[in-house]
């Protein structure tokens, strides 16, 4: 019986696009609908005169909601890192405690002094050249960096905290219950709540918190990730549903929606020429956030009043939460590169990954048995295209009980692993957090007879169904569900698979098939009695806590790579993410530089969408155009529903299979700027891929542009992304100074030095990449079928002029693979050109060596040409040859120092 429920579940999932009306509205969600439906201008919050404490380094208040007399505790912190502020507010007593996010946090942020000035007429709270204004009624804090009035907290006035309180007794018992006097009847769907067939019984009743953000600067509004939506925030008040954050499982998702993904990142930034300024609300609730648009504005005279701004009609957001507290961090910019990296510095950077990560990845659901993973590696090789790690989806299992194997199919799992080894390569295997119930499995056992898995309302094991049926959920809030979960990854557990295979943990928003919105109850409870309602957003997250501790305890000395759906502020620092199940056409292409523009900024730089899109079968043009594009985005895989088609590169024209392959050498050739990238990432906290404003932050054209992108600031990347066109407009964004930079068209070095949209010409080989003339980038070019063989390649190195014919890159090398480098056995060059002369210089002493040695060295923007290099390392001088290129280009053949050694070359006229 269930067997067949379970079949019709999925031939309706295979047959229909996303239906809108499996997901909520925020009409439909009755704390969204509450909250939203609070008049601006009209605050009950204010400040309790003499409340004031203050401390070293932060001060509390006492808020009153003047409606009911409920009262809260405030306290605002001064933070050492970038000078930010942290916001706390929750009820003075509540019923019973509320929950409060850590998780997401790298570490306490550590707080710094503050300095205190308190009047009769106003709080301030200063850290460095940033305050806090605070106004006591109506309650509003307005947060100033230097003079500039960039973020204003409260005033819309739109705030709501609904304190805990008991259930009403029907209205003829109340007059002996003095403490419940609810003021005006409750609304249906205040104490429980049904949605399709699903009831959720509010235990608690209501207890959402919300609270508005305006940006007097900002000319636009970015973030709050995952949304297949423009990289700048729309207008949703009165235009429609607000953005929703809250993991689910979409199937098919539409694609211009503000409807809730996989993933949910409420960090979200303000920018306008003048500052820069976020707001990272550290929350893991169901969050509806709406943007308040200049132009929607119904209240501008009062914003102008008490902002006393330039701006009469500022952007805001109105953050709305289920349940929880008020957390929020105010990053005070001034500059986008400088809020990017307050929020990282709160939250974490992705750790630097092995090298293999950064290369290409090739997966399908599913490849069907050893053999075929087997073949299709040696296919790749036929063909001569490189590649580094095949994937198994969920078939590998023996009937989707993860930590087993399909012994029919793959009986020899770790002969099948050595021989992928054996040329390089990895493996990755999906482990996904639904248990199937089947009695002799031992993790269903082990969760069962220790009290593992989530319970629901009634305190029973949960069951749901996916992909193995009938499926129970661990609950990874419990540090020993965490510990039993990760132990499974050890090889003493996992005997048939060696600690070279990585891991996929997928569905885990969690995706629940027959659930409300495919996912769990709220009313479900986890350790220490929370409820899924209040930790929704971070069940993944967990997961991947989990898997990361699992990875690191069976090898400690190789950096786990872990690919993860679901997401939550923070779980950058374990896994990267990929768009989910998108599709294949054209608009899905546009769509990937789009989300992982927004996932890139708040901290997500291991960001990547499946090549050639997920369902459908995709036609050869829109393949390659797709190839070319995530050959220069973060995380490149193809992946495939097991209803298209099979699409490996060579079952395409030879045509398609070589554009597909010189995308991927390309790829290949630049992997140690990629390298190079990440581990500055993990360094300096900074995105990998940036959009146009976060390096021409007074660009105005430039800031809601998301069909192009920067990686650093050193290539521009403008991808194909229609249908036989044989050109494209690429944006030349333009210098604070009102010139522009130059651009070398990395094909050709080609220089461009105009500003504004240029119109490109393109053929099926090309995608506009443009080095900036200011920057070094290091390659590699020889390709070899996977990057671990290229560990000891030669380097060359493109020097791109600046228009003072200056240039200056980085470049990072270690065992691309061990945590060595963080006890400082790497080398980390510093390359700058200057006066015809191209230096290295260490930054700090290497304490690496390698056999790598620096095999050319491309300079382009040079005004005359020159006759001979000379090049000076360890006290010898060589004469070196030069090569013309096209467009005035040189090549100086074969430096030949090992990268290991400073060198100089000089070129001679
Ligand atoms: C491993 O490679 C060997 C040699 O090519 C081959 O004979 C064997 O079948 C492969 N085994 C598996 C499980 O892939």
């Amino acid at each position: 019986m269930s067997l067949i429920l379970f079949f019709i579940f999925a031939i309706l999932q295979s047959s229909l696009s996303v239906d809108p009306s499996n997901f909520k509205t925020c009409e439909q969600s009755s704390f969204c609908k509450r909250c939203r439906s609070v008049k601006p201008g009209q605050s009950h919050y204010a400040i309790i005169p003499g409340s004031l404490n203050s401390y070293s380094d932060s001060v509390t208040l006492e808020l009153v909601n003047k409606e009911n007399q409920h009262k809260f505790d405030l306290k605002l912190t001064g933070l050492v890192k970038g000078n930010n502020f942290r916001l706390e507010i929750d009820e003075k007593q509540p019923l019973s405690p509320r929950y409060r996010v850590t998780d997401s946090l790298k570490e306490t942020p550590t707080a710094g002094q503050i300095k205190v000035i308190d009047t009769n007429e106003q709080l301030t709270v200063s850290i460095g050249p940033n305050k806090a204004v605070f106004h006591s009624e109506p309650f509003r804090i307005d947060f100033y960096h230097n003079e500039i009035l960039t973020t204003s907290v409260n005033s819309k006035g739109l705030m709501k905290f609904e304190e805990l309180r008991s259930k009403p007794k029907p209205v003829e018992s109340s007059e002996n219950q003095e403490e419940q006097q609810p003021s005006v009847e409750d609304e249906p769907g205040t104490w429980e709540e049904n949605f399709k067939s699903h009831h959720d019984s509010k235990p608690k009743g209501p207890e959402a918190v919300a609270l508005d953000f305006s940006f007097p600067e900002a000319d636009i509004l970015f973030g709050i990730p995952e949304h297949a939506d423009s990289f700048a925030l729309r207008t949703t008040h009165g235009k429609g549903d607000p953005y929703r954050l809250y993991n689910l499982d979409v199937f098919e998702y539409e694609l211009n929606s503000r409807m809730a993904l996989y993933g949910s990142v409420p960090v979200l930034y303000g920018h306008g020429q003048r500052a820069s300024a976020g707001v990272f609300w550290n929350n893991a609730a169901e969050t509806w956030v709406d943007i308040h648009g200049p132009e929607s504005n119904v209240v501008s005279s009062i914003v102008k009043f008490v902002s006393g701004s330039v701006k009469s009609d500022p952007y805001a957001a109105h953050f709305i939460s289920e349940s929880g507290v008020i957390d929020v961090f105010i990053l005070m910019g001034p500059t986008p590169l400088d809020t990017f990296k307050q929020y990282t510095d709160i939250t974490g950077t992705v750790p630097l990954p092995q090298q293999f990560a950064l290369a290409y990845h090739q997966c399908r659901w599913n490849y069907n048995d050893q053999k075929d993973v087997i073949t299709v590696s040696e296919k790749f090789d036929e063909y001569d295209i490189p590649m580094d790690t095949m994937w198994l989806d969920i078939e590998y299992t023996d009937n989707k009980k993860y930590f087993t194997w399909d012994k029919q199919k793959f009986g020899d799992s770790i002969e099948m692993i050595k021989n992928l080894t054996d040329l390089g390569r990895h493996l990755t295997i999906i482990i996904d957090p639904h248990i199937k119930r089947e009695g002799g499995y031992f993790f269903h056992d082990d969760c069962t007879n220790k009290g593992y898995y989530t319970k629901n309302k009634d305190n029973n094991d949960y069951e749901g169904w996916c992909w193995p049926g009938s499926a129970s959920y661990p609950d990874l809030f419990n540090p020993e569900v965490r510990k039993y979960f990760a132990d499974q990854y050890l090889v003493e557990n996992f005997k048939t698979y060696t600690k070279d295979v990585m891991i996929w943990n997928d569905m885990n928003e969690p995706s629940v098939f027959n659930g409300p919105e495919v996912t769990m109850l709220k009313d479900n409870l986890h350790f220490g009695g929370w409820e899924h309602r209040d930790v929704h957003n971070l069940y993944g997250h967990m997961q991947l806590v989990s898997t990361f501790d699992g990875l690191s305890r069976r090898d400690p000395n190789q950096r786990p790579f872990i690919l993860s759906r679901a997401h939550f502020s923070g779980s950058q620092r374990y896994a990267a993410i990929w768009t989910g199940d998108n599709k294949a056409d054209w608009e899905h292409l546009e769509h990937s530089i789009k989300m992982c523009l927004s996932e890139s900024v708040a901290g997500f730089s291991f960001c990547g969408s499946d090549v050639g899109g997920f369902f459908g079968n995709v036609e050869a043009e829109l393949f390659r155009r797709w190839y070319q594009a995530a050959a220069f985005q973060p995380f490149f895989r193809s992946h495939a529903h097991i209803d298209t088609k099979r699409r490996e590169p060579w079952l395409f024209p030879e045509e398609t299979r070589l554009i597909i392959r010189d995308a991927l050498r390309k790829r290949y050739s630049y992997l140690p700027l990629w390298y190079t990238m990440f581990y500055e990432h993990e360094t300096v906290g900074l995105p990998v891929m940036r959009p146009m404003l976060a390096q021409y932050p007074h660009d105005k054209d430039a800031f809601a542009i998301d069909s192009q992108y920067l990686l650093q600031d050193k290539l521009l990347v403008r991808p194909v992304m229609q249908q036989g066109v044989n050109k494209v407009d690429v944006y030349f964004p333009v210098k604070d100074d009102k010139t522009g930079d130059l651009w070398y068209d990395i094909d050709n070095y080609q220089k461009y030095e105009n500003t504004g949209y240029i119109s490109v010409p393109v053929d099926e080989n090309k995608i506009p990449i443009y080095q900036r003339g200011g920057t070094i980038v290091p390659k590699k070019e020889r390709i070899r079928r996977s990057s671990p063989l290229m560990i000891h390649d030669p380097y060359t190195l493109i020097v791109a002029l600046d228009k003072n014919h200056q240039a200056k890159g980085t470049l990072f090398i270690d065992d691309e693979k061990s945590y060595e480098y963080r006890s400082g056995k790497f080398i980390y060059t510093e390359f700058t050109f200057d006066k015809d002369t191209l230096r290295s210089k260490f930054i700090g002493t290497p304490k690496y060596s390698t056999n790598s040695w620096l095999e050319r060295v491309v300079i382009a923007g040079l005004n005359r040409q020159p006759k001979q290099a000379k090049i000076t390392y360890e006290g010898k001088t060589e004469e070196l040859d030069i090569l013309e290129n096209a467009h005035g280009a040189i090549t100086v053949r074969k430096p030949g120092s090992n990268m290991a050694k400073e060198f100089t070359i000089q070129l001679i006229y």
